[in-house]
This record gives structure tokens, C-alpha cells and sequence, in this order.
């Protein structure tokens, strides 16, 4: 099993190679890919240092799986080409994700779609695969009618350059920015680029994203994005109307079973989930269930999880194990 990892350098590759070694993924060799600027410089894996190389040399080695995490232009430009020497890619930009072609996946509700033919495979985006994984099992049973999430976005999601413009802000350094305005101590209602409808473009993927993923397109859902000035996942708090009523009993029993949520919901003990506990971690944190008094059957949660684990490189790698598992590649 040769697999490569394109955007090794960056915040989700990184991310990747501690989860593949965490894993214990079966490898017989690793590629560790990134931009020219990089290439030549060596990372380390299970104490080896391994030289970065470029997206053409990688090509020419034919891995058998790609883990994406260079953006969505080297997504475009590029998957195509490792998929056309055989190789599968796994990619986390938003290049493929809305592909009709394409799957998009969160291992614990639709791999089962899978198939051999799939050679590009969109990984969805961090704030949509921790609130899916949350509302996935509540949907089978009681039928999302409509979903209004805000979410509260880690600066690790628009990676390694804010991370350092909220470093610098609190060290009182001058540097490159990010975002528009300072973050240290804000609240940046603007993820992602403005779409014509008003709603920015990390807004529209919770839209598309949950239909696509639910295989549902009757869900409605509406959002609002917000970074904040954390560092160690997303949050969200979600309002969610059902179709059939619910007992919140039953609710917390059913997100207790699913495989990758764990529940934080004791009010007695201020147990509930918040990013700097879920750092580091690949579960969805799951709390303050509570019923929505202002209409029918609507249940009120709040959703933390690391935005580089589960959100990107563990969903990432949980693909290709399933690939790997089923014969796939
Ligand atoms: N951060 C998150 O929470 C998150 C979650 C889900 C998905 N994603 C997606 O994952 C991707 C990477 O995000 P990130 O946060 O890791 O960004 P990042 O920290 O800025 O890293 C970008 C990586 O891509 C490489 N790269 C950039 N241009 C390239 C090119 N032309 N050819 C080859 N490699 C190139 C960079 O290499 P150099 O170091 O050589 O520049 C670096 O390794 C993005 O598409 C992002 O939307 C991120």
C-alpha cells in the first residue's frame, strides 16, 4: 500500500500523518507531497524523516491512495491526473464535494456507497461532518424537517496563516493577516468568500453538504458561519425541527450508541463539550440537549469537535481504511 499525502506541509497534513501513525495504517511506503517552495524539506513519520516531493514526482510513483489537503485549485488541476495513472484520491478541498460524479462521504453514515469506480472522493467540509454525525442517527428516526445552525469557527480552519495572525495579535506582533480585521478578541461573522445570495460560501456547504451527505434534498437548513478566537475545533449550535416528536431520553440514548459521538450532557456536573477539551480528539462532543419550547418537536444541541481530526484528516483516513477494508482500492 504506497499512499501520498498532497499538502503534507500544511495544518490537515500534518493532522494526517499523527493520525496514520496514531492508526497504525498499513503502509509499505509514504509520499509526502507539497508546493515547490517545499520541496526538499524533510518531515518525520515513526521517527523517519521523509523528504517532501513534488505533485509530478509523486504522480510518477503511482500511489494507491492520494490524501488531498492542498486547496481547492491543486484539487482541480491535479486529482484528475493522479486518478488517471489508477491512483485513489481522497480529497478534502470543496473542489469535488457538490460533483454530481462524486461522492461525499462520512464513513459512519454512507461508505456503504462506495464502489471500486470511485477514484475521486470528496472528504465534506469540518463544520458540515461534525454537525451530520450528530443529526444523522436523530434523522433516521424522527425525519429532519428544517436545521437553523450558527456555528463558532476554530482560526485552524483557514489554516497555518491564522493561526499565526491570532499568535501574533496576542503577542502584540505586527504580521500577515488572514482575515480582514484582527481576531484576537473578535468575532468575524465571515467564513469563507461572500456568495450573491448574501450567505458566504461556508454557509451554502452546510446547506448542500447535509442534503448531499442525508441523501435528503427536502432538509432545509440555514446558517450562519463566525470564526471566533479558538484554536482547537468548531462549535455550533444547532435548533433542529422534526418531523415525528422526540423524548430527550431517547435522544441521549441514541447519540450514546453511535459510533464516533460521545455525550457530554450533565448539567448537575457543567459537563458539556467546548473546543479546547475536544482538541486533539476524533469524536463529536455532543450537549445541552434541550427541547425547544417555542414550536413542536424542535430539539435544541450543541456540537463541539476538533475541526482538523474528525473534521478533515481522521474522516480522511477513515475513508481510506474502508477502502482498504472492502477491496476497494
Ligand atoms: N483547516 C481545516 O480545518 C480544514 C478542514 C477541512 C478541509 N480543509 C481543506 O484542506 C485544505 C488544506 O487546508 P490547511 O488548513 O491544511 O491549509 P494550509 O495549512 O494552508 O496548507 C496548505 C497545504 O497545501 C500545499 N499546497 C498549496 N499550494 C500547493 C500547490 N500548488 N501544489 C502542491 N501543494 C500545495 C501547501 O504546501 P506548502 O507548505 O509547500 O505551501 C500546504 O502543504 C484546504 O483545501 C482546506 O479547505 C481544511
Amino acid at each position: 500500500m504506497k499512499v501520498a499525502i498532497v499538502g503534507a506541509t500544511g495544518m490537515v497534513g500534518n493532522v494526517m500523518l499523527q493520525v496514520l501513525e496514531e492508526r497504525n495504517f498499513p503502509l509499505d511506503e509514504l509520499l509526502l507531497v507539497a508546493s515547490e517552495r517545499s520541496v526538499g524539506n524533510k518531515l518525520k513519520f515513526k521517527g523517519k524523516e521523509i523528504e517532501v516531493i513534488s505533485i509530478p514526482s509523486a504522480i510518477e510513483k503511482r500511489p494507491d491512495i492520494a490524501l488531498f489537503s492542498a486547496g481547492g485549485n491543486t484539487s482541480l488541476e491535479w486529482a484528475p491526473k493522479f486518478a488517471e495513472v489508477g491512483t485513489t484520491v481522497i480529497d478534502n478541498s470543496s473542489a469535488w464535494r457538490m460533483d454530481l460524479s462524486k461522492k461525499l462521504v462520512v464513513p459512519e453514515i454512507n461508505a456503504h456507497t462506495l464502489t471500486h469506480t470511485d477514484k475521486i472522493i470528496a472528504n465534506p467540509n469540518c463544520s458540515t461532518i461534525q454537525m451530520v454525525m450528530a443529526l444523522a442517527p436523530l434523522h433516521k428516526k424522527y425525519k429532519i424537517k428544517r436545521i437553523v445552525v450558527s456555528t463558532y469557527q476554530s482560526v485552524s480552519g483557514t489554516g497555518v496563516k491564522a493561526v499565526e495572525q491570532m499568535e501574533n495579535e496576542i503577542a502584540g506582533k505586527k504580521g500577515e493577516m488572514a482575515y480582514p480585521y484582527p481576531i484576537h478578541k473578535n468575532a468575524i461573522p465571515h467564513c469563507d468568500v461572500f456568495e450573491d445570495n448574501g450567505y458566504t460560501k461556508e454557509e451554502m456547504k452546510l446547506v448542500n453538504e447535509t442534503q448531499k451527505i442525508l441523501n435528503d434534498k427536502t432538509i432545509a437548513v440555514t446558517a450562519t458561519a463566525v470564526r471566533i478566537p479558538t484554536a482547537g475545533g468548531h462549535s455550533e449550535a444547532i435548533n433542529v425541527e422534526f418531523e415525528e416528536d422526540f423524548d430527550l431520553s431517547e435522544v441521549r440514548q441514541l447519540l450514546s450508541e453511535t459510533d464516533g459521538v460521545t455525550l457530554q450532557d450533565n448539567l448537575d456536573v457543567n459537563l458539556y463539550p467546548m473546543p479546547m477539551y475536544a482538541h486533539g480528539k476524533d469524536d463529536v462532543f455532543v450537549g445541552r440537549i434541550r427541547r425547544d419550547g417555542s414550536q413542536p418537536n424542535t430539539l435544541n444541541l450543541w456540537v463541539v469537535s476538533d475541526n482538523l481530526r474528525k473534521g478533515a484528516a481522521t474522516n480522511t483516513v477513515q475513508i481510506a481504511e474502508y477502502l482498504i477494508k472492502n477491496g476497494l482500492v
